[in-house]
């Protein structure tokens, strides 16, 4: 059966996560095990505007399973959100010979690819895209899990398992802010398995007085001396939570903001493992000749969603989470 495609790009764009190496390693490969030839274009769509690209063997991406980072290198794309810009892209993709794009980065990517795909459909050149999801936010509405969160959640915990250590030795108080952009998964699996006294997240508005005095209040009452707030990023900045604990309680916190380690470090098993299957799935879609794709995980199986419907869906946020935690929490 004839192929739908023949030469395929491959970009990360947006943050980097975990496991976009082990992404591009199973598209290579997958591409390659199927007779498609491989282009990676490097610095995401700021490299399709200006022709930075390199071609991939199956060699290529030997040894990158297990390294953080990427190596195509990322970055955000101001040129790639005008038509001008695209129109720069398209030229690449047309001096490539590319019938084919696997982007893999977060919702901006893929609004980025289909604009693209429609772009290119306009002047008749048929360029199918298909998305990867991945950011340690886990903020991708169609998918239940994105690239890079286990890994960061790991990482986090990690850093916050040491502060621990120092918090109890000095009996204080410590208020670390997580990333996760305007969402709050990233902090609340990470302050659940920390025992985090508190958890601050975006999507639950919190009253100072009840979500943070009361359950510092309460450890302190059953014997506790150390205590542990988790604040997502999207809630606001950790030194101003820390200088209401200390001008509402009398108490002297410590702020920690974890910052960019949490997108770095050794792919998890799960980032790996979903990688490898969302990359050879990828590949899988466009040499079917299904374009415009998402391959996303619902219930952990992985699956291939049309993107302008994927780029619609909504996902529910665990909320029971947060029960368990306060549950646990506030005794
Ligand atoms: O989207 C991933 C993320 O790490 C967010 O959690 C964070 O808000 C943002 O990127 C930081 O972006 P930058 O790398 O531009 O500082």
């Amino acid at each position: 059966m004839e192929k739908a495609v023949k030469r395929i790009g491959i970009l990360t764009s947006g943050g980097d996560a975990p496991g976009m190496n082990a992404a591009v390693r199973a598209v290579v490969r997958t591409a390659i095990s199927q007779g498609v030839e491989c282009v990676g274009i490097r610095r995401g769509y700021h490299g399709l505007i200006n022709g930075d690209f390199v071609k991939l063997e199956a060699s290529s991406v030997s040894h990158i399973i297990h390294k953080g980072g990427t190596m195509l290198y990322t970055a955000r794309s101001q040129e790639f959100t005008t038509p001008e810009g695209r129109e720069k892209a398209l030229a690449t993709c047309r001096l490539l010979g590319l019938d084919g794009i696997v982007t893999i980065g977060g919702d901006g990517t893929f609004r980025g690819a289909l604009a693209l795909s429609r772009q290119a459909a306009e002047h008749g050149h048929q360029l199918q895209v298909v998305g990867i999801p991945a950011t340690i936010d886990n903020d991708i509405g169609c998918s239940h899990y994105t690239l890079g969160f286990d890994t960061a959640c790991n990482t986090a915990i990690e850093c916050i398992d040491k502060l621990r250590d120092t918090m109890q030795s000095h009996e204080r108080c410590s208020v670390v802010e997580v990333m996760g952009r305007h969402a709050g998964y990233l902090a609340l699996c990470v302050g659940l398995a920390v025992g985090a006294t508190a958890v601050l997240i975006p999507e639950r508005e919190f009253d100072f007085e009840n979500d943070v005095v009361e359950p510092i209040r309460k450890a302190r009452l059953s014997g506790v001396t150390h205590f542990m707030v988790v604040v997502a990023e999207g809630v606001g900045s950790a030194v101003e939570i820390a200088d209401r604990i200390e001008k509402e309680m009398g108490i002297d916190p410590r702020v920690t903001v974890l910052g960019h380690i949490q997108r770095g470090g050794t792919p998890s098993s799960r980032d790996r493992e979903t990688a490898s299957r969302m990359g050879y799935a990828a590949v899988e879609s466009l040499v079917e000749g299904l374009g415009n794709r998402v391959i996303a995980t619902q219930e952990g199986s992985v699956v291939n969603l049309d993107m302008e419907e994927a780029l619609a869906m909504t996902k529910e946020f665990p909320y029971d989470r947060y029960d368990v935690l306060e549950a646990l929490s506030r005794h």
